[in-house]
């Protein structure tokens, strides 16, 4: 078992089209310890580097700047056979020649372990997996689902210090996709090795997960546990990307005093947040004429409850999600989400209050984004 740090890790990829060389940073000083027999999920946006750091780690990418330590160790030359970290890719990568049960053995096979041995491994991964009925089947044959779950296998039966899987689910139909999720989970429990697994779903990472590591154009945003994302967003960008429905963003607006108490106001008064003292001294250290307000769905509602402040609206539109339902209330043209029971109904045009929690009003600085809550 083994903690991985990655210090001020830096990819760029240096390439050469007629002639003209062009540079891309996959990879901007990263700085992440994944502890332990932790699961983390490496979440971001397709580009932003997921892959190049997990390659970086196994082994198949050598790093431009930066150290790589595994059990403590600086890995940076050591060859992938090294490391004993495993990886699943999204392309499966696949012997195609091979059956799913030769596939499976082989790197076992490689390491001198006994046929009898390797039989008995590769039949339980596979009842793991659900892929039993596969195993004499030639991996070329397959499905992309069951060519993933072979990927993944064949990564996990090595029983590696380190797991690192990209995107192992992506061509599984959603069912699968959440049987395979929790075999995953249980996997890790078994083994109590280091996980990362690189998704673009963040439901899929939330769930997973002991923490997850957010990054954007190849950079670090933030790395925490789910209510760190939630209530504690580093930046617009995380709070922006993790959170279902997604949370109300007030570009352009300002802070405002009022008989002692500070406000923060939507562009033209559509909206008016009321905020909690504390916020006074994290405001008052600098000038904020201009702020991006953040409320999360969950925290407004249509009931009024004690602590919670009132907003006025009309009732837009109201989409019946299942177990809540996902209502737009307009004022002056200006939306707002929140989240409705079920049952809810009211004609569209009709007046309507809303009661939001003032504690978790965000702010983030209009310069650079960033959680003036958390500064
Ligand atoms: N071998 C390569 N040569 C040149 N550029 C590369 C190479 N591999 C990746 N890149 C570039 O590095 C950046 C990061 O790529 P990477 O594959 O790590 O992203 P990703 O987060 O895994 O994306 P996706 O979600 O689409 O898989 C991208 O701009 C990509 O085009
Ligand atoms: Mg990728």
């Amino acid at each position: 078992m083994a903690e991985v740090v990655l210090r001020n890790v830096k990819k760029i990829y240096s390439t050469k089209k007629k002639r003209k060389r062009t540079e891309v940073i996959a990879v901007k000083n990263l700085n992440l310890t994944i502890q332990d027999g932790e699961f983390l999920a490496l979440l971001g946006p397709s580009g932003c580097g997921k892959t190049t750091t997990l390659r970086m780690i196994v082994g198949l990418e050598t790093i431009t700047e930066g150290q790589i330590l595994i059990g403590g160790k600086v890995v940076n030359t050591w060859t992938p056979a090294q490391r004993n970290v495993a990886m699943a890719f999204e392309t499966y990568a696949l012997y195609s020649h091979l059956s799913v049960r030769d596939n499976l053995g082989l790197c076992l096979k490689a390491k001198g372990v006994a046929a009898e041995e390797i039989k008995g491994q590769v039949e339980q991964i596979a009842e793991v997996l659900r892929i039993t009925d596969i195993l004499e089947a030639r991996s070329s044959g397959l499905s992309g689902g069951q060519q993933q779950r072979v990927s993944l296998g064949r990564a996990l039966i090595r029983n590696p210090s380190v797991s690192l899987l990209d995107e192992p689910l992506s061509h599984l139909d959603a069912s699968l996709r959440l049987e395979t999720r929790i075999e995953i989970k249980r996997i890790h429990q078994r083994l109590k090795g280091t996980f990362v697994f690189v998704t673009h779903d963040q439901m899929e990472a939330l769930a997973l997960s002991d923490r997850v590591a957010v990054m954007n154009f190849a950079e670090l945003q933030q790395v925490g546990t789910r209510s760190d994302l939630y209530d504690r967003p580093a930046n617009v960008f995380v709070a922006d990307f993790v959170g279902e429905p997604p949370i109300n963003l007030f570009p352009d607006s300002a802070i405002q005093s009022h008989r002692g108490e500070l406000f923060a106001v939507t562009p033209r008064r559509e909206f008016k947040f009321a905020l909690p003292p504390e916020i006074k001294a994290k405001l008052e250290s600098k000038t904020k004429d201009s702020v991006t307000i953040g409320m999360r769905p969950q925290y407004i509602n249509v009931q009024a409850a004690e602590g919670r402040e009132p907003l006025a609206g009309n009732v837009s539109v109201f989409e019946f999600l299942g177990e809540t339902g996902n209502l737009t209330v307009t004022n002056e043209g200006l939306d707002i989400n929140v989240l409705a029971p079920p049952d809810f109904h009211a004609p569209v045009g009709e007046p309507i209050e809303l009661y939001y929690h003032p504690g978790k009003v965000l702010l983030f600085d209009a310069e650079n984004g960033k959680n003036i809550n958390c500064e």
